[in-house]
């Protein structure tokens, strides 16, 4: 027999937890059943999220003696690309498999992995960071609670801070209500910036690999 598709078997878990009006409660179930070799998570590519290495690259950006964060964490993989670039990292998410799996995968990183759930943060996580990373996490929770998370993405920057997204965009073509993910809208991205963040720059880049899939890359500070 086929072996599901990970991205359907994502979106049945969802809506199973959509249905009991507990909107994080699916990722938990998806990171257990792929640690017990059940299922696949559809976003486990090892390697850094591409947008998210890219903009490190080209800002050539180091962060020692600076604090960042990484919001929805999964597996580790881009607070392991922010670790080596300098930055003391936190790095959190809401599904416990999903930081003890990340803590096992990288058993001598120095990121502090933690259980946490963007929705209720922690009270001394606000404006703390000097960059904050939220890559693919807000585009899996719809809204409600979405416009929430949003805004507390931004809260966690510091002065001087730099948040960047990196979200699916919303396009004519895939403006359905069948996700996860629920692609973002453009004042969606704009809504990050609505604790006093400023827009630096916000763009809408094709997907290297599906062209049809198209992405934003957003960068803001606090000034
Ligand atoms: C699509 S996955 C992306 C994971 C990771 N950012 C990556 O690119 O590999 C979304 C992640 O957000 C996490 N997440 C969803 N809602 C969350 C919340 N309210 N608080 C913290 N993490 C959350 C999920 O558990 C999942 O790991």
């Amino acid at each position: 027999m086929a072996a599901p598709d990970p991205a359907k078997e994502a979106r049945r878990l969802a809506a199973a937890s959509l249905a009991r009006d507990d909107p994080t409660g699916w990722f938990e179930r998806l990171y257990t059943a792929a640690e017990a070799g059940e299922a696949a998570l559809p976003w486990d590519r090892g390697t850094p999220q591409k947008l998210v290495a890219t903009w490190a690259h080209h800002h050539r950006a180091r962060g020692e003696g600076q604090r960042a964060l990484v919001v929805g964490c999964g597996l580790g993989r881009d607070a392991e690309l922010v670790v080596q670039l300098g930055y003391g990292t936190v790095a959190f998410d809401v599904s416990p498999t999903a930081i003890s799996t990340a803590r096992k995968r990288f058993p001598d990183s120095s990121v502090d992995y933690r259980v946490a759930d963007l929705l209720a943060p922690p009270h001394e996580w606000i404006q703390e960071f000097d960059l904050v990373v939220e890559s693919m996490t807000v585009q899996s929770l719809p809204e409600p609670p979405r416009a929430n998370a949003i805004l507390n993405v931004g809260r966690f920057v510091g002065v001087g801070g730099t948040l960047l997204v990196v979200a699916a965009a919303r396009l004519s073509s895939n403006d359905s209500s069948a996700g996860p993910p629920w692609p973002l809208s453009r004042h969606e991205v704009d809504l990050f910036a609505a604790s006093g963040l400023e827009p630096v720059h916000v763009q809408q880049i094709p997907d290297a690999d599906d062209g049809a899939v198209h992405r934003w890359l957003a960068e803001f500070r606090r000034m």
